[in-house]
């Protein structure tokens, strides 16, 4: 058994990650590829799990199991969606070249050239979430919303329920006791092209899935949290209300 195999096999690798999930990843990839990672499907708390939540942005070469990808697809499909209209869909990618091509469409090399490892060509397994805004269209043209017309969107749903979506997947990575990141890539007529997506349905981005490896943050950490007293509102946005 390999030297930190066996030493984490002495400790509670639960409390390890807890307590500081950076040391327990480099332990993680100094690992060969034996059976911690399986025995630390955690199953977390809510509140576990977004004290976890990043975007982690390099992966070590281990593969997820295909179970893991589809409770974590599972999780994405029980997002809220506006009239029930379930618009979103998902492709997973896997394949190695595709993989590839999709780093390479979403830039990689800049990444590199700016001290990223290659993370998203790393990432084991791509998941593109993606919306089809015609979809919502039909739906509230429906008898029990809007029958007379297509109803004007002061917001469109489409997004919102895609971020939902995007959240969850991102949630149910760490529940797996993997890590994920989230991506843009800008020229979303060739993502489109590469995965053969319909006319009809717009990706919003790539979340890369992985075993957590050591990573470069990104320099937008440095702006810290807004405060609590920016973004908290009681009762109206400049009143004193509770919880001042
Ligand atoms: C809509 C959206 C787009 C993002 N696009 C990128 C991206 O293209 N590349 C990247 O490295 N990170 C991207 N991020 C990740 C953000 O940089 C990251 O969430 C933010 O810096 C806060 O860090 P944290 O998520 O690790 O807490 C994106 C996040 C969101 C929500």
């Amino acid at each position: 058994m390999p030297f930190f195999s066996a030493i984490l096999s002495c400790l509670d690798a639960n409390s390890i990650a807890e307590k500081d999930p950076e040391i327990f990843s480099a332990i993680l990839s100094c690992l060969e590829n034996d059976s911690i990672a399986e025995k630390t499907r955690w199953n977390m708390e809510l509140n576990e799990i977004l004290k976890k939540r990043r975007m982690v942005r390099n992966y070590t070469d281990e593969p997820v199991e295909t179970a893991a990808i589809e409770r974590i697809i599972q999780a994405g499909r029980r997002a809220p969606s506006a009239g029930f209209t379930q618009g979103q869909s998902f492709v997973v990618v896997t394949d190695k070249e595709i993989r590839q091509e999709i780093a390479t469409l979403a830039g990689e090399v800049s990444y590199v050239e700016a001290g990223f490892d290659p993370w998203i060509s790393k990432a084991p397994v791509h998941v593109i979430v993606c919306v089809n805004e015609q979809d919502y269209h039909r739906r509230y043209r429906e008898a029990d919303k809007a029958p007379d017309g297509d109803m004007v969107w002061p917001v469109p749903y489409w997004w919102v329920d895609a971020g939902a979506s995007m959240m969850l997947v991102l949630l149910a990575a760490i529940d797996e006791g993997l890590a994920a990141g989230f991506l843009g890539v800008h020229s979303i007529p060739d993502l489109k092209e590469l995965l053969a997506i319909p006319d009809e349905v717009e990706p919003i981005g790539v979340i890369t899935i992985g075993h957590p490896a050591p990573d470069r943050k990104s320099g937008s950490l440095k702006r810290g949290w807004r405060s609590d007293a920016e973004i908290k509102h009681w009762q109206r946005w400049n009143s004193t209300g509770e919880g001042e």
